[in-house]
């Protein structure tokens, strides 16, 4: 290939490589730089700002890289036909060139300062009053979710499960640290913080079932594993799994053993085999209303390390406590000799 058509054909390249890197990865199916397709206006909306800046930035890359590669092969000592120890001419400053590297990326970043605060009120898709919103009151815990459908009383934990085509509202709470409640598909994250209530609000286009729900804000030691599913549903399934896990038709077993893996296992092995935290199967707090209620709204302060145990279901109702008991008897590996251990199946 003659020699002045390399440099072109490498900037070519390279520019390609940059401009296609977002379709390949999306494509093969590895998330790379894409953000998840979203199911709320809202979620498009923050894709769209990405989108925008992702190719502002992209541009920028590639026009300063490439005057970087080019003026490293023109201007370089051993050119063809150049004096070896030749010096280049000294230049002074150039008001132009000075004024223009200023004057461009200040407008950019104004540009896009402009853009992304006009989309600020699409992100945040605030309730207008008259719309009948389903309403969940999300508690954050070290280290899981709690939903509680606020019209039912309903309750479930690690999973949230809503309508599609509805406008919902989440009330967001902790009951210890902070926390951040974060869904990339369905909109931003937002934070739920002790002592505050936030909200997010959102309509779901179509139903999904996704499994990226995440908590976006280091809350502990087991911070990675306050991970959630969201079930987008037929207005018809959210009907029949509102029903069945109204307080009056709950299996409450299976209702204990979703607190039991999310309240419990997460520290202390799903069997309560023990893992970052002690074995616990068989101890007779589990099934005593009383010393589980202490345990569970004060955690363990250790002399030695205190936080030692955080108060995981702190604000659980007595008919929560029940709950989990109910599920801990019916479980022969969990359940203390005498009480329920051995009885069932597990
Ligand atoms: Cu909760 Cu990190």
């Amino acid at each position: 290939m003659p020699r002045s058509r390399v440099l072109p054909v490498l900037l070519g390249l390279f520019g390609l490589v940059v401009l296609a890197s977002p379709l390949t990865f999306g494509l093969a199916g590895i998330p790379g730089v894409s953000p998840p397709d979203a199911i709320t206006d809202s979620g498009d909306t923050i894709n769209r700002v990405y989108w925008v800046i992702y190719a502002l930035a992209a541009i920028v890359f590639i026009v300063v890289e490439a005057t970087l590669v080019l003026f490293i092969f023109r201007y370089r000592r051993r050119r063809p036909g150049a004096v070896a120890d030749a010096e280049g001419p000294q230049i002074h400053g150039n008001t132009t060139v000075e004024v223009l590297w200023t004057v461009i990326p200040a407008l950019l970043l104004l540009g896009l300062a402009i853009f992304t605060f006009s989309q600020v009120p699409d992100v945040e898709a605030k309730p207008t009053g008259d719309e009948d919103a389903l309403v969940v009151d999300v508690t954050a815990h070290q280290f899981y979710w709690q939903y509680r459908y606020r019209d039912s009383g309903a309750l479930s934990y690690d999973r949230l499960v809503l309508p599609v085509g509805r406008k919902i509202s989440l009330v967001l709470r902790s009951a210890d640290v902070d926390h951040s409640w974060w869904v990339p598909e369905l909109t931003g994250k937002r934070d739920a913080i002790p002592g505050r209530t936030n909200e997010l609000h959102f309509r779901t286009r179509r139903t999904a079932s996704l499994d990226s729900g995440v908590c976006g804000e280091f809350c502990g030691i087991q911070h990675a594993r306050m991970v959630f599913r969201v079930d987008v549903v037929p207005q018809g399934e959210f009907d029949s799994f509102i029903s069945d896990t109204t307080p009056d038709a709950v299996d409450q077993i299976a209702l204990g053993k979703e607190q039991w893996r999310a309240a419990c296992a997460k520290c202390h092995g799903f069997e309560g085999q023990g893992d970052i935290g002690p074995a616990i199967a068989g101890n007779n707090t589990l099934t005593n209303l009383e010393s589980l209620r202490q345990l569970l709204y004060e955690g363990q302060n250790l002399e030695a390390n205190p936080g030692y145990m955080p108060p995981v279901g702190k604000g659980w109702t007595d008919e929560q406590i029940r709950t989990l008991i109910a599920y801990v008897k019916s479980n022969d590996k969990l359940a203390p000799p005498g009480d329920g251990g051995g009885q069932s199946g597990g």
